[in-house]
């Protein structure tokens, strides 16, 4: 393999160009488009409907995937899921039950505390099911069951195809999980599925909203500090949009859950401070509105992540947006991802950072 960057300044900027092809790619690997139907080209070693819980334990980008997923699972399968990081987890000694699942995220399938974590869940007698991109790994090798992400090699040190990827694995596993729990109608699998056939064709309509995120870049670039927000699904996402500006641009960020605004970040507002909220006109958007509301009344700069109706509707003056397709809420996050790349890119390449080799990351963590 001989790693290309084509026409692209940097492998991250053709990584998350590449996103519509790889994940329509993930997701045909395992949904029947003909039927509707999510259709696992596995067998699992357990059945979702004996399942009591679920673990999932994962690093970095990969685990705010995994939280991303615990949202589906729970909410299309009924499912508890437990999530935590890998490094915490490896010396909880969390009691598990015999016979119950614990699922791996990773990218490379090499991460040290994400291994480590898998190993104590064996020897707690779980059945170890893995999400990762590379086939060969020891993750990979020492899970009972592989369920791949096909995003291809990952170059750039910060996630961007593999987290959309791993996303829309994970979603498949959840509706999988619902159907055999029998939460799932047909009609509701189908509609799931309907939503997952739009996504290639939204991620590309969202790519296009490239110059309007590298204009805001320009005011992130200047700031010290940035917050950002999200509800629900949108929370994983506030939060992964923070490390990758922080990992790549150095600037200090932070994702919070919107509701917890008030519980402290709220002290930080002023007008120096951008406020970046990813708002999805969905069933939580009128809370969302109503914390931008507090942000925008202390003086704070807030560059919305909003759909046209949101935009629409969010009746805020003043305010910065990029506004992405108005798309099924469920897939939102997979959606969402691309402004957030695209805007730690632009940041980190406009401050003449190296976007691809961010200093003291590594690619693949193998030491604890
Ligand atoms: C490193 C990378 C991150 C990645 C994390 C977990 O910190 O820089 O991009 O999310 O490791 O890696 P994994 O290979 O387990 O997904």
């Amino acid at each position: 393999f001989l790693a290309d960057k084509g026409n692209y300044r940097h492998f991250m900027l053709k990584e998350i160009n590449e996103q519509s092809e790889v994940v329509g790619r993930t997701f045909s690997h395992y949904v029947d488009f003909a039927s509707g139907r999510v259709n696992l080209p596995v067998e699992l070693p357990f059945k979702f409907q004996n399942l009591k819980r679920l673990s999932i334990v994962a690093c970095g980008t990969a685990y705010y995937a995994g939280l991303v997923g615990k949202y589906w699972f729970e909410k299309i399968a009924r499912l508890p899921v437990e999530i935590d990081i890998a490094s915490e987890f490896r010396y909880r000694e969390m009691p598990l039950e015999e016979g119950e699942a614990a699922l791996f995220v990773s990218q490379s399938g090499e991460t040290a505390d994400t291994l480590a974590s898998l190993r104590y869940c064996k020897a707690q007698k779980q059945h170890i099911i893995s999400v990762v991109n590379v086939a060969t790994s020891t993750i990979a090798r020492e899970s009972d069951v592989v369920i791949p992400t096909l995003a291809g090699p990952e170059i750039g040190v910060a996630s961007t195809k593999a987290f959309t990827c791993q996303l829309s694995v994970l979603l498949c596993l959840a509706i999988a999980a619902g159907r055999a729990r029998g939460t799932l109608s047909e009609d509701e699998e189908k509609s799931l599925v309907d939503s997952i056939i739009s996504t290639p064709g939204l991620i590309s309509e969202t790519l296009k909203c490239e110059q309007d995120v590298e204009k805001l870049a320009r005011d992130i670039a200047k700031s010290r500090d940035v917050l950002y927000l999200g509800r629900g699904t949108s929370y994983p996402l506030a939060l992964e949009g923070a490390l990758k500006l922080k990992e790549l641009s150095y600037i200090h960020a932070e994702g919070y859950a919107a509701g917890e605004l008030k519980h402290g970040p709220i002290a930080l507002i002023d007008e120096t401070l951008p406020v970046v909220v990813i708002a999805p006109s969905d069933s939580a958007y009128e809370k969302t509105v109503s914390n931008m509301q507090e942000v925008a009344a202390r003086g704070g700069r807030i560059i919305l992540l909003t759909d046209q109706t949101g935009s629409q509707a969010s009746g805020l003056d003043n305010i910065s947006s990029v506004v992405v397709p108005d798309c099924a809420s469920v897939i939102a996050p997979i959606v969402y991802a691309i402004p957030i790349q695209l805007l730690a890119y632009h940041t980190a390449v406009l401050m003449g950072k190296d976007a691809d080799q961010p200093r003291n990351l590594a690619k693949s963590v193998t030491v604890e």
